[in-house]
């Protein structure tokens, strides 16, 4: 098997994190970016890769990590943005800069990330790339308007990057997950039980898989198993595809 040298962002936590362990057990070079330094770099350490501090609203630092990665390990064949945040919060409250900040990390860094990896995909003639959307990349809710405009967003970047990189052997996918079971996720369960001053067990059962056909929170390695598939060469010609993982969530 060809190793190659992929970058995940964000890969510090969560989904990411899972990602990341994923590729290192398949054999290859992982570059964490993310901007949580000590447990990017624990989780670096534990998998055998790299860990390059960097604000993904930032473009100086979203270049430095691509070219940390092209100089530690000499080529660059898979990009994975996953990096994000959520924020809560009703539109006509919703902070200007917090938009401005979500929209630079989950929208403008994949833009730039993927343009700073093109020329090394493009010259070597294979590349992939995936981002991580959510269901909020397809469908909205209320008071999520920064995250869900950005994830939107991201699945035009990634039609628009797939119907480019189909000559050159690159491509670009996104996945669209319901409800994880990451920090992000236990920060939301932890702020609904509060407002609504229900336990934990009840806001999982009876707010947020409330939509779902199969009434379960999705595991982190669900995502990457679906993540190294996309990367491997069985996935060579699926491009320009957005993979809804979400319990029959959007079937409705
Ligand atoms: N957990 C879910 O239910 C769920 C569902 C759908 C989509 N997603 C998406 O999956 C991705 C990962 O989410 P997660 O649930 O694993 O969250 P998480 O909070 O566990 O991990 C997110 C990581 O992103 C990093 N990050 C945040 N802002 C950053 C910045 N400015 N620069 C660099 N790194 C930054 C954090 O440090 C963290 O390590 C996000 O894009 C999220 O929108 C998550």
């Amino acid at each position: 098997m060809t190793t190659r040298c992929a970058i995940v962002t964000g890969a510090a936590s969560g989904i990411g994190l899972s990602i990341a362990q994923g590729l290192a057990a398949e054999g290859h070079d992982v570059v964490i970016g993310d901007l949580n330094e000590e447990n990017g770099r624990d989780a670096a350490e534990q998998i055998g890769g790299s860990f390059v501090k960097v604000d993904l609203s930032e473009r100086e630092a979203c270049r430095n990590l691509v070219s940390a990665a092209a100089e530690r390990y000499g080529k660059i064949d898979i990009l994975i943005n996953n990096g994000g945040f959520q924020y809560v919060s009703p539109l006509e409250d919703f902070p200007e800069d917090t938009w401005d900040t979500m929209l630079r990390v989950m929208l403008t860094a994949p833009f730039l990330l993927t343009r700073y990896v093109w020329p090394h995909l493009k010259r070597q003639r294979w590349g992939r790339i995936v981002n991580i959307a959510s269901i909020h990349g397809l469908i909205a809710s209320p008071n999520k308007v920064g995250y869900i405009s950005a994830k939107h967003g991201l699945l035009g970047l990634t039609k628009t990057a797939a119907l480019e990189g189909g000559g050159f052997g690159i491509t670009v996918n996104a996945l669209c997950p319901a409800y994880v079971r990451t920090p992000l996720v236990e920060g939301q369960i932890a702020a609904q039980a509060k407002t609504h001053k229900i336990a934990a067990e009840q806001v999982i059962e009876e707010i947020m898989l409330k939509p779902a056909a199969i009434k379960k929170i999705i595991e982190p390695d669900e995502i990457a198993d679906l993540v190294l598939f996309l990367c491997s060469d069985r996935g060579r010609s699926v491009t320009g595809s957005c993979w809804t993982v979400d319990c029959g969530w959007t079937a409705q």
